[in-house]
């Protein structure tokens, strides 16, 4: 799919569809207004009858509209002129992309960058519009044997723009739109894929395809008889139940200066949850394949961050493993040492991605890191506490905790902040271990945090618990490739483009 900017003239677009606004009630957009000047009144006349009302994602499709170049008119409702939001904008593009993917209509001019978003300029919206429509068109099918292709699909978008000045701002936009979608999609494929493809060598296979492809990315992986050697006792405690090997991957990616200090994002790749010898109930245990969610997101954005050749130090590191109950998976009550030197017990086997994470943390500090980011689908008490529209976000230290909330709200992808604080950590107390796991029902989302905390003490960290925001459940069961958008903003911003203060 091919994305574009252009300005000039409705009624003078060749082209197979233009797609204009109408808001409620009945009331034209400009462009809208232009065609129907040139076609005297023949789209108010079609208002007039009240076809369509204006309504958000109502949607009229028009034929040879009299004196137009182009093939088809779509008129799209809007709602209230003055009253669109951010989500509505990507919902209202969204549906328009749909539309024209149903209706053969193979490429389109859209005149929907004209309309107001609050508190958004233009770069913003041509970048939203060019991301809603990538997401829109993603479609799962590698493992399927017959593919049902649309018959004409969409293949080319050109937004238009207010002026020519404004070409070379909605061409930035589009660059940034089309390395988020990128990533996004990387992200989602990886995600969907089930247990017995993608397992935890099939994601090293993938990094190093990655390092292969790209001269300033350098790929190392860690086994697991070196884990276990290196005294990653919390990480092979999770991994020793399978057959799979474990693998702690690292992608390094240098586009900054030698010395600047590296930005660490640490995902948590467990292929398959079970929950090991705490073993899940089996309704509803396939969406555990979704559990490396947050090592696909770190995937998603070393893409996004190698297409836009970001002048900042990433290293990515995705702690994979499967967990899986057998005769040499471990026990509740194991007791276990860190890479910390840390004791853990482990009272329930399910709440591994903690145990996988915090020896990752712990090998981060070899990188002196400006800061660390874990992405992880941590916890369903996550899910219970902010459902799934907002991922949680907990940090010790408040300008990156500040930073990544931005960074979501301009990418819309956004997070919101639970505390850590220092009275939750005794619910982590163990009569045998330096700490236990688990720290029982209150605030589930948070005693996770607050156990990874323990092993962020040399750096300034922030965890995002994308439990309730990395898939979806239900008839659109699949990964969304969240947070892709909102990590790749944050390292946008620390790249320098924050001076702009747009997109
Ligand atoms: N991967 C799960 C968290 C999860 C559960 C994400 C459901 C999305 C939906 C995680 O490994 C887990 O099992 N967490 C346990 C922790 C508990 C045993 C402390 C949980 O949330 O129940
Ligand atoms: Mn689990
Ligand atoms: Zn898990």
């Amino acid at each position: 799919m091919e994305f574009d900017v252009k300005s000039g003239s409705p009624a003078k677009q060749r082209s197979a569809c233009i797609v204009v606004a109408v808001f409620e009630p009945r009331k034209l957009s400009a462009a809208g207004e232009e065609i129907d000047a040139a076609s005297a009144g023949y789209l108010a006349s079609i208002l007039r009858r009240g076809d369509i009302e204006g309504k958000p994602g109502q949607t009229l499709m028009l034929h040879s509209v009299p004196n137009t170049l182009c093939d088809r008119v779509l008129l799209v409702g809007c709602g209230k002129e003055r009253e669109l939001n951010e989500s509505q904008y990507r919902r209202i593009i969204s549906k328009v992309v749909a539309t024209l993917q149903e209706t053969g209509s193979m490429e389109a001019v859209c005149f929907l960058p004209e309309l107001n978003v609050k508190n958004r300029d233009l770069r913003w919206k041509v970048r939203h519009a060019v991301e809603a429509a990538s997401e829109t068109l993603y479609n799962f099918d590698q493992l399927k044997s017959k593919k049902d292709a649309a018959r004409r699909p969409l293949r080319k978008l050109v937004f238009n723009v207010p002026a020519r000045s404004d070409l070379a701002e909605g061409e930035k936009a589009i660059a940034e739109a089309l390395a988020v979608a990128e990533g996004v999609k990387f992200a989602r494929d990886l995600t969907n894929l089930p247990g017995n493809i993608c397992h935890p060598t099939y994601l090293a296979e993938r990094a190093q395809e990655m390092a292969k492809a790209n001269k300033p990315l350098k790929t190392t992986i860690i086994d697991e008889t070196e884990l276990k050697k290196m005294g990653a006792g919390a990480f092979v405690a999770v991994s020793q139940g399978s057959d799979q090997p474990g693998k702690l991957i690292v992608m390094e990616y240098s586009g900054g200066k030698n010395g600047d200090a590296p930005i660490v994002l640490v995902g948590k790749g467990i292929t398959f949850d079970t929950g090991g010898i705490s073993i899940k109930p089996s309704d509803g245990m396939d969406e555990m394949k979704f559990d490396m969610g947050g090592a696909a997101s770190v995937f998603g954005t070393m893409t996004a961050v190698l297409k836009l050749a970001l002048p900042i130090n990433v290293i990515a590191v995705v702690a994979a493993a499967e967990n899986m109950p057998s005769g040499k998976a471990t026990r509740p009550g194991d007791v276990v040492t860190t890479l910390s030197g840390q004791t853990v017990e482990i009272l329930n086997t399910d709440a591994e991605g903690r145990l996988v994470l915090c020896d990752a943390m712990t090998y981060v500090e070899r990188f002196d890191p400006d800061v660390v980011i874990d992405i992880a689908t941590l916890t369903g008490a996550c899910v219970i506490a902010l459902g799934h529209h907002t991922s949680g976000l907990m940090s010790n230290h408040n300008p990156l905790a500040n930073d990544l909330l931005e960074a979501g709200e301009t990418a819309g992808d956004r997070a919101w902040r639970l505390p850590i604080y220092d009275e939750y950590q005794e619910q982590l107390d163990s009569n045998f271990a330096d700490m236990s796991n688990l720290g029982g029902r209150p605030a589930g989302a948070i005693t996770a945090a607050c156990f990874l905390s323990r092993f962020a003490k040399k750096f300034h960290w922030a965890h995002l618990d994308i439990a309730g925001t990395a898939w979806k459940s239900g008839k659109a069961k699949g990964a969304t490739g969240r947070p892709v958008p909102l990590l790749t903003q944050y390292l946008l911003d620390r790249a320098g483009s924050k001076k702009r203060k747009s997109a």
